[in-house]
């Protein structure tokens, strides 16, 4: 079983939207079973390649909101930023300290992408298509 399931609860019936999730999903699963695997691992690059994935796929949220008037996208944009920020000030001291445990980083975020999957990105994608974008 993968450490983040991705199925079809899990999508927002917004085709991009939900490519970028897919993707984000497997770069964490594929870190988590490598951390699993073998201790000497060193997951900084891999770490890199996601938050690069999280800022591209924030901006197209964004974009998507901002470009249809979506009501929500103060908040939804605020959500995004604080995760983001903390996400990457958790890398910053991970490169410095490597006995940070990224076992923590990793249920964070797989309780945050649940978590707002389920209250921010699914009311999202019901308005695009509301709006006939798919
Ligand atoms: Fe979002
Ligand atoms: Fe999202």
């Amino acid at each position: 079983m993968a450490f983040i399931d991705f199925t079809e609860s899990e999508l927002v019936n917004i085709k991009k939207i939900d490519n970028q999730h897919r993707k984000m999903v497997n770069i964490i699963n594929k870190i988590h079973s490598r951390v699993t695997k073998k201790s000497s691992y060193n997951y900084i690059p891999d770490l890199r390649v996601l938050i690069d994935e999280i800022e591209i796929h924030f901006e197209t949220e964004e974009r998507y909101m901002k470009e249809n008037l979506f009501p929500g996208y103060y908040s939804h944009k605020l959500e995004h930023d604080r995760f983001f920020n903390q996400m990457v000030n958790n890398f910053e001291k991970m490169k410095e300290d490597r006995s940070i445990d990224i076992g923590e980083q990793l249920i964070s975020f797989k309780r945050w992408f649940y978590n707002h999957l389920d209250l921010s990105d699914k009311k999202c994608g019901t308005f695009l298509n509301s709006k006939g974008i798919l």
